[in-house]
């Protein structure tokens, strides 16, 4: 216990560890858990105050083109109720998050075809023409380096691409064939180079999963340095391989947003749904361990329940207005407060 808080004091204060260290606290048992979710939580203190960020989640597709063993909308999901919003639905979804306060939209969707270029970067242009005061962030998956630069050139800001895992052999047991670490790795520097404010991840407990690949996972996001990163607990998805694998655990995931705060102080750190999912207070006890941004649903409440990437999926029979009240008490629960801006990571 002396020398796991030794390791905890020294994370916070050099944002480091030796392997070793990592892979003790990365095994320990709970009783450290409060120490280093106090240590994480003072430093999102520091710089950020008592401000949690909202991002506005507009799912606009669940068509995908992949087939990630572990998701519910990959391709082979048959049972998977297929979906696409018009523009128009999207730019009303963006309205009703703009009068609600958001000043971040996501456009999140599966490698959708039929989503090209032209068009997402018409819907880009509108979505800036219209909320000049609003970030655009792009959640779409894997795409060519000069697809990213139209939408960058469109006006998006920002880009989520999880990496996974950072273990080639681990990615490759999630992922099939025709997909590769190597490309995912090749997009996120795309992004990067691009000038997008880009976002990395990976889930926790996802199958196979073990402490020496969370071990390289730390070791990946150190050196890619990313503004965001999104990890939330693995949950399995009744019609996927995966089906009958353990979900990962609250425990570990605070575990890892804790560190994720401490090597990276700046960084944007959802508590994510998958996280509110496998607990009822996950959200919030994810922001008592650092975490600083909440990603709520903007979609419309017909196509909710079709965008489920894993089995029990929250928040999926709510209006985006009663999210707001819901969360506003739920952040104001833990001592912080929702903040209407944009939310961009501190320099
Ligand atoms: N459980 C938890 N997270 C999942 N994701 C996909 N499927 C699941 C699941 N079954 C995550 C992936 C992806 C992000 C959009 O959602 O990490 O990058
Ligand atoms: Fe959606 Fe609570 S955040 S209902």
């Amino acid at each position: 216990m002396e020398n796991l808080r030794k390791s905890v004091d020294k994370l916070a204060l050099e944002g480091d560890l030796t392997d070793d260290e990592f892979l003790t606290l990365l095994s320990a048992d709970e009783s450290i858990d409060e120490y280093l979710f106090q240590k994480a939580a003072a430093v999102r203190q520091k710089h950020y105050g008592n401000d949690i960020y909202i991002r506005g989640l507009i799912e606009f597709t669940n068509y995908c083109k992949n087939d990630c063993f572990y998701c519910g909308i990959r391709r082979s999901n048959k049972n998977a109720e297929r979906y696409r919003l018009t523009r128009e639905e999207i730019l009303l979804c963006a309205k009703n998050g703009h009068d609600l306060g958001f000043r971040t939209f996501v456009l999140q969707g599966g490698e959708d075809a039929y989503f090209n270029d032209e068009k997402l970067a018409d819907i880009v242009r509108s979505l800036k023409e219209k909320y000049p005061d609003s970030a655009v962030t792009l959640s779409i998956g894997e795409r060519t380096r000069e697809s990213y630069q139209k939408l960058f050139d469109a006006g998006a800001d920002r880009y989520l691409l999880r990496h996974e895992t950072a273990d080639i052999a681990h990615y490759n047991l999630l992922h099939p064939p025709e997909m590769s670490y190597e490309n995912r790795v090749r997009c996120l520097k795309d992004l990067k180079e691009i000038g997008y404010q880009v976002g990395a991840g990976m889930m926790i407990g996802s199958p196979y999963q073990t402490k020496e690949h969370l071990l390289a996972d730390i070791r990946f996001l150190q050196k890619f340095k990313p503004d965001m990163v999104g990890i939330g607990p693995f949950i399995p998805h009744h019609d996927t391989e995966y089906k009958d694998q353990k979900a990962g655990s609250l425990k570990q995931t605070l575990r890892l947003l804790s560190i994720i705060r401490l090597i990276l102080p700046k960084v944007l750190l959802p508590a994510t749904t998958a996280l509110g999912t496998i607990s009822p207070a996950g959200r919030e006890q994810g922001i008592l361990a650092g975490a600083n941004v909440i990603m709520p649903n903007l979609s419309p409440k017909t196509v909710r329940k079709k965008y489920l990437l894993y089995d029990n999926k929250i928040c999926t029979g709510d209006e985006a207005a009663e999210c707001i009240s819901c969360l506003t008490r739920r952040v104001q629960s833990v001592g912080c407060r929702i903040k209407i801006s944009r939310g961009d990571a501190k320099k």
